[in-house]
């Protein structure tokens, strides 16, 4: 089974539909961000405070870079992924790239602007970065689901439209 990939703005549930995605399949989850932070050994604030995004977004590819040659993966982006062309030619080329899409409001009731660097703690930065993106991710999703009920809802939405076989 080739990769899902789940794109879309910080907050709208990627992580823990992936995570879901996995418990109800035979695939593996993987969370980029948690890659980032495990291969740099600091957090993501730690990152862009000390390196600068920059820097960042070169690890996030290149760890996407050797994701994108595995299979059987539900992968979490992180929210920016898409700002890279090459980052969208890999999950397009190695797998099924799924916008997960939630309402604005919702994200900025539940986000932890805290652990966020581009949010500055201040949540409603959501709002510009939604609106600086929204062609990025609809540009690069070849499927989208709405994270408008409960976490198995999306993942099951996602695994019926991607033809993934679940338990
Ligand atoms: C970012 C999203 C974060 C993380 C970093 C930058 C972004 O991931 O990669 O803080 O640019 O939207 P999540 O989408 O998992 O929060």
């Amino acid at each position: 089974m080739k990769n899902i990939y789940l794109i879309g703005m910080m907050g709208s549930g990627k992580s823990v539909i992936a995570e879901e995605l996995a418990s109800i399949s035979e695939l593996r989850f993987i969370d980029l961000d948690a890659a980032v932070v495990s291969d740099v050994g600091k957090t993501i604030p730690e990152i862009f405070m000390e390196h600068g995004e920059a820097y960042f977004r070169e690890v996030e590819s290149n760890v996407l870079y050797d994701v994108h040659r595995l299979e059987n993966l539900a992968v979490a982006t992180g929210g920016g992924i898409v700002l890279g062309a090459r980052n969208v030619d890999m999950m397009r080329h190695s797998g099924h790239v799924v916008y997960v899409q939630r309402d604005v409001d919702d994200i900025i009731a539940s986000i932890d602007a805290i652990s966020r660097p581009l949010l500055s703690a201040n949540p409603e930065n959501v709002r510009r970065i939604y609106e600086e993106r929204r062609a990025l991710y609809e540009g690069a999703a070849m499927i989208t689901v709405d994270n408008d009920g409960t976490v198995e809802e999306a993942a099951r939405k996602i695994a019926e439209k991607v033809g993934l076989s679940v338990r």
